[in-house]
C-alpha cells in the first residue's frame, strides 16, 4: 500500500471536521478523503441497525477511494460499528472512543470521570468499556446532550441559552465531583467555552478529535505508512447538496472546506 494513498475519514455529516482539522494540524503532508452522510445525518438518534449499515456503506465508498486507513470520525459510528469494521475492512480502521477513554485517563487525578455524548453513543455504553477496559477503578459518570449538536449546526456556541442548556445537561456532573470530562461527540469541542465556563478550570476536558491524531499519527509511523514529503490534499464528498456542508463546515475548519462533491446513495 503506497504511504502516499489518503487517510479516509467519514461522519454523520460534518462534526467529524473536528478530527479531520487535528489530523491536517499534526500530519500536514497527509492526503485525505472525508465523506459526510450529510443526506442521513443525525446518527445520534438511530437505531443501531441503521448506524451499522450507514457506516458499512461510508467504509466501501472509502475503500474504493483507495485509502490505507479508516478513520471512524463520528463518536455515534464508533459506538456501534468500529468492532465489525475492523474485522471486515481490509485495512486499518481507528475510532474516536478509545482515543478519547485514553486521554482521559491521561488528565484525571481522582479517577471520576464524565462523558457526553448523543443518545446512541451514551447508550451502548463504549465510553464507559473502554475506560473499564483500561482502569477498573475508575468511575464514569455518563449523559446524553442531545441539544448540543443542533445548536452548533445553528452556529450558536456561546450565548444564553448555550449556557443555560449547559448548565441543564451538566448540572449533575459538578454534584458526583468528576474531575475529567470527555466531549464524547465530534460537534462538542466547538462549545468548549461554555462547557469550561460552566464547570469551571478543575475540569480538564478531553477532545478526542486531539486524541484521535495522536493515534493515527502514532499507527502511520508502526506501520511505515506516512507519506514522507509534499503538502496534503483535503477532499470532501457529502451524500446531499454541498451549500450546507461548505457553510457549517467552515465553522469547524475555516477555508480549508472550499468545496465538496455529491455522491449518490
Ligand atoms: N457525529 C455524531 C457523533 O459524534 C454527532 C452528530 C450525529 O448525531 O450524527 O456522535
Amino acid at each position: 500500500m503506497p504511504s502516499s494513498d489518503p487517510i479516509g475519514l467519514f461522519d454523520s455529516g460534518i462534526g467529524g471536521l473536528t478530527v479531520l482539522h487535528e489530523i491536517i494540524a499534526k500530519l500536514p503532508r497527509e492526503n485525505t478523503v472525508y465523506l459526510g452522510d450529510t443526506a442521513r445525518s443525525p446518527y445520534g438518534t438511530k437505531s443501531v441497525e441503521t448506524v451499522l449499515r450507514y457506516s458499512f456503506e461510508n467504509a466501501e465508498f472509502l475503500l474504493q477511494k483507495r485509502v490505507k486507513l479508516v478513520v471512524v470520525a463520528c463518536n455515534t459510528s464508533t459506538a456501534v460499528a468500529l468492532r465489525p469494521l475492523q474485522t471486515e475492512l481490509s485495512v486499518p480502521v481507528i475510532g474516536v472512543i478509545e482515543p478519547g477513554a485514553r486521554g482521559a485517563l491521561k488528565k484525571t487525578r481522582n479517577k471520576r470521570i464524565g462523558v457526553i455524548g448523543t443518545e446512541a453513543t451514551i447508550q451502548s455504553g463504549a465510553y464507559t468499556e473502554a475506560l473499564k477496559r483500561l482502569d477498573r477503578s475508575v468511575e464514569v459518570y455518563s449523559r446524553a446532550c442531545p441539544l448540543f449538536v443542533p445548536l452548533v449546526e445553528e452556529g450558536w456556541l456561546d450565548n444564553e441559552v448555550v449556557d443555560r442548556t449547559v448548565e441543564s445537561y451538566l448540572a449533575g456532573f459538578k454534584r458526583s465531583g468528576i474531575d475529567t470530562l470527555i466531549l464524547g461527540c465530534t460537534h462538542y469541542p466547538l462549545l468548549k467555552k461554555a462547557i469550561r465556563r460552566f464547570m469551571g478550570r478543575a475540569v480538564r476536558l478531553v477532545d478526542s478529535a486531539e486524541e484521535t491524531a495522536e493515534e493515527v499519527s502514532r499507527l502511520l509511523t508502526e506501520k511505515s505508512l506516512e507519506r514522507e514529503r509534499g503538502k496534503g490534499a483535503a477532499s470532501f464528498f457529502v451524500t446531499d447538496v454541498p451549500d450546507r456542508f461548505i457553510k457549517v463546515g467552515r465553522r469547524f475548519m475555516g477555508e480549508r472546506v472550499d468545496s465538496a462533491v455529491r455522491i449518490e446513495r
